[in-house]
């Protein structure tokens, strides 16, 4: 559990002195500030979750601090303190944003009351937070672009699991493959669609963090755990908790896990109690999961119980065909979001992305898009809109199957791999030729021979190109 960080605003001495001793030896981090203007300043270099202020302050007051620092952080619970009587101000400070206030001159034992208060305050702002977040992206199968059989056969497959409530899934594939799609997806499908969606990167935490996110914990847990603490499991209840990057999980969370799994119950970090949840979990990763089980990296048992009903999303260079559908839907996404009114792609240009490789998936391909909507002038979007690496793999993949037939049989007519759209402001064809040379020698390792076969041109061209061109 993460420490909380106060930060005290008081010009007294005495009272900052004694609170900041109180409150450091109660486990809090705090830091201290004398005047409102040190301590927005404060507030911006170490976003502490909840602040004392005075409300006398020498220039900056009280009530200013607290609208300040609304605007900057509206989540930040903030205790005003203000001298006995002052009823008036207190309640401008509620209304300013102020989450409690407190009289002077106070006991620790009213702050403490207070800090509880505030606590469970921003645990539920907290819970808020993460359902927002889930129902935020409501994403519906609707979303899943691709009319290749193989994906038409995997939204079959995840609509149907997605009517059984609590089977587990695994989902396998590349990076950027659509994993997190899909598993918003099988949830909006899924009669559990009302109830939370809750997402957590495993990779992102470290293990004991992870843990405590996922199980929650009892108060005194641990010397910060002054308060029990529901875990994601919990706030899903009813739900689907999406486990991304389940590789990364170490050993005793894998345990835990399993036991979740197993017996569809949950114990909170240094609790007894097994709390009963039903949950669909959904795990995602991008590493070979089989391979981390013969290494010893992960469970067994684990493996097996999430692998139930497992569905593996093909990389885009196996699907090409969905490339010209999936290009044309993210052109319009972004002719909204850039108020562009790009109609479509030139043939050119669809050629180029279909032929490319995409290492990086469904999410290069978007990237590109954006790029390419942000780049283009024209109605229709141009190849030269398009990345360097895009035109140059072609030219990769082309060569290769020169390559593979042995050169160019007599009359075969040669075919252009790609066609070049000028750009108004012109190209340098000795640019575009130096990389195209730098591509074959790449691709024949440095041997000019084959790489000057390559390119049809006789060995001694490409010699003078190279020096030509300092390659
Ligand atoms: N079939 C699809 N139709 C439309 N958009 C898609 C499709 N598949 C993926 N996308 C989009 O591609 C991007 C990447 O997808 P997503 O985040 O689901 O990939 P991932 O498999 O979870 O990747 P990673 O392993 O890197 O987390 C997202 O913007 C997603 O919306
Ligand atoms: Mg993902």
């Amino acid at each position: 559990m993460k420490q909380l960080k106060i930060l005290v605003i008081e010009d007294e001495k005495l009272i900052r002195w004694s609170l900041e001793k109180h409150l450091s030896s109660a486990g809090y981090k705090v830091i201290t500030a004398e005047t409102g203007e040190e301590g927005i300043k404060l507030f911006e270099s170490h976003h502490p979750e909840i602040i004392f202020t005075d409300n006398k302050l020498p220039q900056m007051q009280g009530l200013e601090v607290i609208h300040k620092i609304k605007s900057l952080d509206a989540d930040t619970a903030i205790v005003f303190m203000t001298a006995f009587g002052s009823i008036d101000t207190a309640v401008s400070a509620m209304k300013a944003g102020a989450s409690e206030y407190i009289n002077k001159p106070f006991t620790f034992e009213e702050v403490d009351v207070i800090l509880d208060a505030v606590k469970q305050n921003l645990e539920i702002t907290r819970e808020v937070h993460v359902l927002r977040r889930q129902q935020k992206a409501t994403v519906t199968f609707d979303n899943i672009i691709g009319e290749s059989l193989v994906l038409k056969q995997i939204v079959q497959l995840a609509k149907k699991i997605a009517r059984t409530q609590t089977t587990t899934i695994l989902l396998l594939g590349e990076s950027g493959t659509g994993k997190d799609l899909f598993a918003r997806a099988i949830h909006a499908e899924s009669s559990q669609s009302t109830k939370p969606f809750v997402t957590i990167n495993c990779a992102s935490l470290p293990e004991t963090l992870l843990e405590s996110e996922l199980f929650g914990y009892e108060k005194g847990a641990f010397t910060d755990a002054k308060q029990q603490k529901k875990g994601l499991f919990e706030i899903a209840d009813g739900g689907t908790v999406f486990l991304d990057e389940i590789g990364e999980i170490n050993m005793s969370t894998q345990i835990k896990l399993l036991g979740v799994l197993e017996n569809r119950v949950i114990r909170r970090v240094g609790g007894t109690a097994n709390i009963p949840v039903e949950i669909r979990i959904i795990a995602a990763t991008n590493k070979d999961l089989k391979k981390a089980v013969e290494e010893k990296t992960f469970r067994e048992d684990l493996y097996y119980r999430l692998k139930v009903f497992q569905i593996t999303l093909p990389p885009l260079r196996e699907h090409r065909e969905d490339v010209p559908l999936l290009a044309d839907y993210f052109i319009k996404y972004y002719n909204n979001q850039f108020k562009k009114s790009i109609k479509g792609i030139h043939k050119s240009a669809i050629g180029l992305l279909t032929n490319y490789n995409w290492p990086g998936n469904i999410r290069e391909l978007r990237n590109v898009m954006e790029r390419a909507v942000i780049l283009e002038t024209m109605s229709e979007l141009q190849a030269d809109s398009l990345p360097g690496e895009i035109v140059h793999l072609n030219v990769h993949s082309e060569a290769r199957r020169v390559e593979a037939a042995e050169g160019p049989s007599p009359g075969e007519k040669p075919v252009s791999p790609f066609e070049i759209e000028i750009p108004e402001e012109g190209l340098s064809l000795s640019g575009l030729e130096k990389q195209v040379i730098k591509q074959a020698l790449n691709m024949a390792e440095n041997n000019q021979t084959k790489a000057s076969k390559l390119l049809k041109i006789s060995r001694d061209t490409l010699r003078y190109k190279i020096k030509k061109y300092r390659l």
